[in-house]
């Protein structure tokens, strides 16, 4: 049969034979077993309901086994025989051009090469999920290939509820992921419902069919990485010699090296995992590997005193080298933390003091002494942090959960007030204010020709856009302006790209929507194929998180999740091809609500319209709402886009002086 066959052939007609998971696969770990034999028996009587009755034996019993073996079911059975990939859009069968690109990106999500769990249909980050079974990619890969463009498919959380009748305005597919009645939103909720197979945790790109690999963290930690450096340095000062210290070599922090390497620093990164440090090394996305203390204060000394641009990993625990560095009077400019804290508890951070092996037996035979020891090392983790931040050491959370994690083991974390952290984290401090309240956020575009030639125009296209809106561009904006040039200029250089021909580039509204406009032309003049394009979640409007996205939100607004609905709404009636809203991702379940989008351009004057309508709307919303905020960027910005656009007509906030306040309580 061919591809195009067993798309439409949906869920076989005939039980495929049980097959061999490769031994090489990169498994999801076995998830909590939290179910009673009563609800064990829903979860299969679940899973079976997308099957023939006269299967229902056979599958029951192996099900059953996935729920014991794996904690879920994910009918490894019936995963496809063809290759995982994004294909050339034309190769979809598809009754319309929007359907095939969602396959495209659908299939993205699932390469081999691109995704962390494959067999597990798992993206990134552990759990990020597309689908929560093989049966549902079968048969949402079926409806994409016979829906028309007068129908939009419901996606619950990875199921396909069906095709219903709506317009070609409207978007071709609605994506749900985890959303759940707000006092069932713990972790152990999301454990329970997954292994039901009622709920999924989406993250952000990897349940929208948004993730490009990891390019994407690579961009934005960069700006991160060269903006701290901003913070600790005086104008003009060179980053070359100076120390960027973290943890994590893992799925996104192992972007930090390469990251830190761009920004011009030293970069020295700690990781536990043998395994993951020596992947990033042999990748190339960190210079040198170092494994012992004398080894790495030595590398370092040598670093500093020859000012090279050098990225470091070193194997063993992060705590060791604050502590260390503290001794041996090594100032480090700036310092963070991306080990996984948003899952403290069941190997995201490893307790100084303990080996590796060591944690790891004790997560699954002593899982409360296992806690014990991660809040004592959190509290001397921060305790050594605060010793360097007295010598001047610039430290931010990297929306790992880092400080929140700190502070409920009682780490000395607390700002004076008692209410907030003595650290911002990288959005109150970097991003929020130097990019998300001016707009700048993670736009993206993938070239669905898959023709490398495509990407290339596309790159040129974006950066002759990006430098006309420059000249015209106000001071404040220029730093930014220029950040985004560069590393447009150098994006093929670096070489990032991993399954489908995609690129990120920090952008505002109007860059957004002049670059996507040239694309939309350059399309219909036949000079590329069409472009899907979206963005990261984690984003100016898209995501409510308060101790991320919008931590720089102090009107008491930042617990509440009306701007990410509002956004996904917003642009579900704009033009967006398709649309997606979030329970969880990145800090965890619970803990933020987050959505995007994707819209072809297709080079036709509708595509045209589309894009201005929402991209202009996707932007502005979130500046809109952070201008309410009082915050100051995010006033000067939608100012400013009032003056340009007199159908915008936002509420601005009247500012208080301090005196009007002080004697009234
Ligand atoms: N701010 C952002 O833009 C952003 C982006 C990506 C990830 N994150 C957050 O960063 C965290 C990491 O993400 P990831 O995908 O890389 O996770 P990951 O689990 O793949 O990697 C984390 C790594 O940290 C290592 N580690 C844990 N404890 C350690 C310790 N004490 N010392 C040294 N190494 C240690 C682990 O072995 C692991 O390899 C997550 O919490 C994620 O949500 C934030």
């Amino acid at each position: 049969m061919t591809f195009q066959e067993q798309i439409l052939q949906g869920i076989p007609p005939v039980l495929p034979a049980k097959r061999e998971i490769p031994k090489d696969a990169n498994r999801a770990p076995k998830r909590k077993d939290i179910l009673t034999v009563e609800e064990k028996q829903l979860a299969v009587r679940n899973a079976l309901r997308y099957f023939p009755k006269e299967w229902h034996k056979e599958l029951a019993v192996e099900f059953a086994q996935e729920l014991n073996d794996f904690g879920r079911i994910y009918m490894y059975r019936f995963k496809p025989e063809y290759k995982m990939y994004a294909r050339p859009i034309e190769e979809y069968p598809a009754k319309c051009k929007q359907a095939a690109a969602i396959m495209l990106m659908i299939q993205n999500n699932l390469d081999p090469a691109v995704a962390q769990h494959p067999e597990e249909l798992i993206t990134y980050g552990g759990n990020g999920a597309v689908f929560q079974n093989w049966a549902q990619y079968l048969l949402t890969m079926q409806y994409l290939a016979i829906m028309t463009d007068e129908q939009t498919l419901n996606m619950y959380s990875g199921h396909p509820m069906g095709l219903f009748p709506s317009s070609k305005e409207a978007p071709r597919v609605v994506v749900t992921n985890g959303m759940v009645i707000p006092n069932y939103s713990s972790p152990d909720h999301w454990e329970k419902f997954n292994a039901l197979g009622v709920s999924q945790y989406g993250q952000m790109t990897a349940g929208s069919y948004m993730y490009i690999g990891p390019q994407g963290i690579v961009h934005g930690t960069t700006i991160t990485v060269m903006n701290a450096f901003r913070k600790k340095l005086s104008k003009g000062e060179s980053t070359k010699g100076k120390i960027f210290l973290t943890a994590g070599l893992g799925g996104m922090s192992g972007a930090q090296p390469k990251a830190g390497n761009i920004a011009g620093c030293i970069t020295i990164c700690a990781e536990v995992n043998p395994k993951a440090a020596q992947k990033r090394h042999q990748q190339g996305w960190v210079d040198v590997l170092v494994d012992n203390m004398e080894a790495l204060v030595a590398r370092v000394k040598q670093a500093q005193a020859n000012e090279e641009v050098v990225s470091i990993a070193y194997i063993g625990n992060v705590v060791d080298i604050w502590e260390q560095f503290d001794k041996e009077n090594i100032f480090i400019h700036i310092g963070s933390d991306q080990t996984s804290l948003h899952i403290p508890w069941t190997g995201g951070y490893y307790p100084v003091g303990l080996s590796y092996e060591e944690s790891n037996r004790l997560i699954r035979e002593e899982p409360e002494v296992f806690k014990v020891k991660v809040q004592e090392s959190l509290r001397r983790h921060a305790a050594a942090i605060n010793r360097h931040t007295a010598k001047g050491t610039y430290f931010f959370d990297y929306g790992n959960a880092f400080l929140l994690e700190a502070s409920r083991a009682g780490a000395d974390i607390m700002a004076p007030n008692g209410i907030d952290f003595r650290y911002p984290s990288y959005v109150q401090d970097i991003l929020g204010p130097m990019c998300f309240d001016y707009g700048f956020g993670p736009f993206r575009w993938v070239c669905a020709s898959g023709k490398p030639e495509d990407l290339d125009q596309t790159d040129a296209i974006a950066m002759h856009v990006l430098e006309d809106i420059m000249a015209n561009s106000p001071e404040e904006i220029q730093l930014q302006m220029q950040d985004n040039i560069t590393w447009i200029r150098d994006a093929k250089k670096n070489k990032m790209v991993v399954g489908s021909q995609a690129r990120i580039l920090y952008a505002d509204a109007l860059g957004r929507m002049r670059i996507a406009e040239a694309f939309n032309k350059a399309i219909a003049q036949g000079k590329i194929g069409p472009v899907v394009l979206g963005r990261d979640h984690h984003d100016v409007s898209g995501t409510d998180s308060p101790y991320r996205e919008t931590s720089n939100i102090y009107d008491g607004s930042k617990f509440t999740a009306d701007m990410a609905i509002q956004n996904v709404i917003g642009d579900s009636f704009r033009g967006a091809t398709w649309v997606s809203i979030h329970n969880g991702g990145g800090v965890g379940w619970g803990e933020v609500i987050n959505g995007g989008f994707g819209m072809l351009l297709d080079g036709t004057p509708e595509a045209d319209v589309r894009l201005k309508r929402m991209l202009f709307y996707d932007v502005n919303n979130g500046i809109a709402r952070r201008s309410w905020a009082r915050n100051s960027e995010a006033l000067f910005a939608i100012k400013r886009e009032m003056e340009r656009t007199p159908e915008l007509k936002v509420t601005l906030p009247n500012l208080v002086d301090d005196d009007t306040l002080s004697n009234l309580f």
